[in-house]
């Protein structure tokens, strides 16, 4: 009897821990719906994967530089081709997905109103609560669950790449100028970012709207969220813990771009660049891990490597020429989706081509830390070098394993599109969030 019930409460406990990472929430960036080529996600694919989330988060909406109201980047495409609805009607078919929309993200960009989300916060209040108004209603119009900000604040510095001689003087004086010092206001940003928040949560409460934060690239956690007040006012968080290093921050060096743990430190690299670093700082300001999802990437980073780059492919890469020409599917410089990656390393089709189509050498990571790296030097016939960072299927199921381990919400898939969601590597459709599913 005694055995029995013991029995039955430790088999609760493992019931219980084993639903804690249950989160998975895919970003469904619809500009993918306008790109040309197979990089296009149709709706039918988008469903494929969708089925997959308890989450989707559909981006981006933006803030309107004249009056500051959320509005939709693309209505052609999301209020008269209806992708809004047609989107968050997928729920009707999987009722255990709930369809966020999101504003900000790195899309939103106006070059006459390059500040306006700090705008935004130190605006009067009734330019806020115009914004709230105008979000609440794209979320309750389209029937999305909830809002996610994406929120723009200013990105930390890249590293700069000098001489030896010069690194030493130039970190002394760094610590008397604050060269790293980015916005002085950060601090009352920071206050005004919370009442922001509390004001948002508050127009959507009756409703049972949800309320998510996401953590951009590069955005500084310390300088920007106030972790203990934030609690209280959102669902989730998710953390965009990648592009740490990129071709266009950093075009002098390349380097792991998302990896879990602190690589070397005799490398000179900065300690919060990541995600341990960044998983850990929330956990410590007391934000519960259960209300945490990790960001994982399904691209990569892609450098142009030179004759001075070496051969052995091993980061730091010196001298790099910042980012490699734009994939067929990408269409972005500097950025491969995980597709495109695969189909440049060795297979049957490209292992006998030579020079600049010849394959890509991996290097593999089996202290399951880092993520993986794929590239061809420059040598002999050999004139376009390339060097990506990226987390394949394995890659990702290693962060999903360390999601488990440090108990968090889950994983946040950095988005749907750049996954190979045609299945074109090893027809298997969508292999990085399968994989990330199967590990949670
Ligand atoms: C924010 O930047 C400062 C200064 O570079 C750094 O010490 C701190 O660790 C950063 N915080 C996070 C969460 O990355």
């Amino acid at each position: 009897m005694n055995a029995w019930i013991s029995f039955t409460f430790v088999a609760c406990l493992f019931a219980a821990s084993a639903e804690t990472a249950s989160n998975l929430v895919c970003y469904y960036d619809s500009s993918s719906y306008t790109r040309e080529g197979l990089g296009k996600l149709l709706n039918t694919e988008l469903e494929v994967g969708a089925q997959f989330c308890t989450h989707l988060v559909y981006g981006y909406a933006g803030i309107r530089g004249e009056n500051l109201q959320a509005y939709s980047l693309n209505e052609n495409l999301d209020i008269y081709k209806h992708q809004f609805s047609e989107v968050t009607s997928l729920k009707r078919k999987y009722p255990h997905l709930q369809v966020l929309l999101s504003v900000g993200g790195d899309h939103d960009i106006d070059v006459d109103h390059p500040n306006k989300y700090i705008e935004l916060l130190e605006g009067e209040k009734v330019r806020q609560i115009g914004f709230i108004r105008s979000a609440y209603d794209l979320v309750k119009t389209y029937g999305f669950d909830g809002l996610d900000l994406a929120y723009q604040f200013p990105k930390n510095k890249p590293r700069k790449v000098h001489g030896d001689l010069g690194t030493a003087w130039k970190s002394i004086k760094k610590l008397f100028t604050g060269d790293f010092v980015v916005d002085p206001q950060a601090a009352l940003h920071k206050e005004q970012f919370t009442a922001f928040v509390r004001d948002v949560k508050d127009s959507l409460r009756a409703d049972g709207f949800l309320l998510s934060l996401t953590v951009l690239p590069n955005v500084n956690s310390t300088w920007y969220f106030d972790i203990p007040a934030l609690n209280g006012l959102v669902d989730f968080v998710n953390l965009a813990a990648f592009d740490f290093l990129t071709p266009a921050r950093n075009p002098d060096e390349a380097d792991y771009s998302a990896p879990i743990y602190h690589p070397d430190a005799s490398k000179d690299r900065l300690v919060h660049l990541n995600a341990d670093f960044q998983v850990d700082y929330w956990l410590k300001q007391g934000f519960p891990s259960t209300k945490l999802n990790l960001g994982v990437a399904t691209y990569g980073n892609a450098w142009k490597l030179t004759r001075d780059s070496g051969l052995d492919g091993v980061p730091v890469v010196p001298a790099t020429k910042g980012a490699a020409p734009e994939g067929f599917q990408s269409q972005k410089p500097g950025l491969l989706s995980y597709a495109e990656i695969c189909g440049k390393l060795s297979n049957p089709n490209n292992q006998y081509l030579k020079g600049n189509d010849s394959p890509l050498r991996r290097i593999a990571d089996p202290t399951k830390k880092f993520g993986g790296i794929a590239y061809r030097p420059e040598d002999g016939q050999i004139t376009e070098g390339l060097w990506v960072s990226y987390d394949d299927p394995d890659a990702a199921s290693n962060k999903a394993s360390y999601v488990r381990v440090k108990n968090l919400g889950g994983v946040a898939l950095f988005d749907l599109s750049y996954d190979d969601f045609r299945g074109q590597c090893t027809a298997d459709k969508y292999p990085i969030l399968r994989a990330i599913k199967y590990r949670l």
